[in-house]
C-alpha cells in the first residue's frame, strides 16, 4: 500500500495546498496531511484551527487523513508506515531549499521525498501573502478554497 506524507505549516491552507492534495489521492492509496512546526515560524492560526481547516477541505476523500505532529517529519512518518514525502515546487526559489529539506530527511531516516511542480494558477499564493492580504481586509477567494474562505477572513481581518 502507498501512503504519502504531505507535510506543511498550513498557516493557512490555501487554493495551492489543496490542488496538490487533490493530485496525490489519484496516486496514493492513503495521502496524509500533516502539520509540523518549523522553527523559524510563528504560526498565526493555531494548530487546532489549522487541523479544523484542513479537515473540512478534506472531508470528502476518503482516503486523506489530517494529523499535527511534534519532532521530527521522519520520526513522524515512519510511526505513521508513510513511504514517500511530498513536497510543492513553485518554482526555482523553492528548489534550493526543498533540496535541503529532502537530502537530510533521506539521511536521518531513508525517506525519499517527490516533488509535484505547483499548477501554474497557484504558482504566486503563499500562505505569507493571504495573511497579509487578509489582515489588510481584503477578501480571499482567489488565494484560499471556497469552503474555508470565510473561517480564514474572519481570523486574519480580526487581528
Ligand atoms: N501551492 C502554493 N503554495 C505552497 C504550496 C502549494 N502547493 N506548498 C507550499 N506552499 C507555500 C506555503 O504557503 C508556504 O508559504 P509561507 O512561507 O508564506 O508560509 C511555503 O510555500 C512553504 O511552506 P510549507 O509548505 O508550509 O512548508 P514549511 O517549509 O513551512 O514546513 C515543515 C516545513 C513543517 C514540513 C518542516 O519545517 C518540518 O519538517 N518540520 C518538522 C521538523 C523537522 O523534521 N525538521 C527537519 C526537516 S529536514
Amino acid at each position: 500500500m502507498s501512503i504519502a506524507l504531505y507535510p506543511g505549516t498550513f498557516d493557512p491552507p490555501t487554493l495551492g495546498h489543496f490542488n496538490l492534495i487533490q493530485r496525490m489521492v489519484t496516486h496514493f492509496d492513503r495521502v496524509l496531511v500533516a502539520i509540523g512546526h518549523n522553527g523559524a515560524k510563528t504560526p498565526t492560526f493555531p494548530s487546532e484551527e489549522r487541523i479544523h481547516l484542513l479537515k473540512t477541505l478534506t472531508r470528502q476523500m476518503g482516503s486523506v487523513e489530517v494529523h499535527a505532529f511534534d519532532g521530527l517529519l521522519v520520526d513522524f512518518a515512519k510511526s505513521q508506515g508513510v513511504t514517500v514525502i511530498v513536497r510543492g515546487l513553485r518554482s526555482l526559489l523553492d528548489l534550493e531549499y526543498e533540496q535541503v529539506q529532502a537530502q537530510m530527511n533521506r539521511q536521518l531516516g531513508g525517506m525519499e521525498t517527490l516533488f509535484l511542480m505547483v499548477d501554474e494558477k497557484y504558482r504566486c499564493i503563499s500562505s505569507t501573502l493571504v495573511r497579509e492580504i487578509g489582515s489588510l481586509g481584503k477578501r480571499l477567494h482567489a488565494f484560499v478554497p471556497q469552503e474555508i474562505e470565510e473561517a480564514v477572513f474572519h481570523r486574519l481581518s480580526s487581528l
